[in-house]
């Protein structure tokens, strides 16, 4: 099976006034179709420096990020903001509901950007909900919820585009335990149906364990990869 993802030698620096500070120092990662993968390391070591480039939304200083098929450092902002739109969704570490639309509508918007009917968006954006709990909430504003109920609709969205990748920076940060299974099993579920490829960087050992392959970050470079 052709890798999803192929990564060789990449490293990533910031320029801090005359001086690059290397962050990555020379990543290779392969991933497969299906995987679930949780990347893990301490704090500042790179997690969400290479899961931005994953999701280009950032590119690297050098070496090479191959995206289904697909050499990320040959593409321009809009064959690149293209495939992120086809191929990713995101759960951001602070969940990004869009303020001025309601849950439903935020759910929905991925499907409008694919071009599914209004009816079919509905539909599919209300059953999503329900299933994680929100069917009482779909006409609230974001603001209107609490931390672990955006969360969860952060969660419905990003599975309503059905994206070939997810990638999810601590999606479980802040919650508590049980708001925190939901969104795991919301992930589960939804790759035992779609077959999604998840990635997801976490500090949180049992989510380590629950993933197929748990790849470590230390000091911009894969440390362990089991
Ligand atoms: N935009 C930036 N400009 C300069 N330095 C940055 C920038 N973003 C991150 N860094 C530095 O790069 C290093 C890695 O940051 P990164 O956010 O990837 O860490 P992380 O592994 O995700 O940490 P955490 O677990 O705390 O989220 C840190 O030392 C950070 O200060
Ligand atoms: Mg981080």
């Amino acid at each position: 099976m052709e890798p999803l993802i192929k990564i060789e030698a990449l490293t990533r620096a910031y320029q801090a006034g005359d001086v690059e500070v290397p962050v990555l120092r020379g990543i290779d990662l392969t991933i497969h179709p299906k995987e679930y993968v949780a990347i893990m390391g301490r704090s500042g070591a790179g997690k969400s420096t290479l899961m931005n480039i994953i999701g280009c939304l950032d590119r690297p200083t050098s070496g090479r990020y191959i995206l289904d098929g697909c050499d990320v450092a040959s593409l321009d902002d809009d064959a690149l903001s293209s495939i992120r739109g086809r191929t990713i969704g995101f759960v951001f570490q602070s969940f990004h509901l869009l303020r001025n639309l309601s849950v439903v509508e935020n759910v929905e918007l991925p499907m409008e950007y694919q071009g599914v009917s209004p009816a079919a968006r509905r539909e599919r954006a209300v059953g999503l909900l329900e299933r994680v709990g929100l069917g009482h909430r779909l006409d609230h504003l974001p603001a209107k919820l609490s931390g672990g109920e955006r969360q969860r609709g952060a969660g419905a969205r990003a599975r309503s585009d059905q994206p070939r990748l997810i990638r999810a920076d601590e999606p479980t940060g802040n919650l508590d335990s049980s708001a925190r299974r939901k969104i795991l099993d919301l992930f589960a579920e939804l790759q035992d149906e779609t077959g999604v490829t998840l990635i997801m960087v976490t500090h949180d050992d049992a989510i380590g364990q629950e993933a197929g392959r748990c790849v470590v970050v230390v000091d911009g470079r894969v440390a362990e990869d089991r």
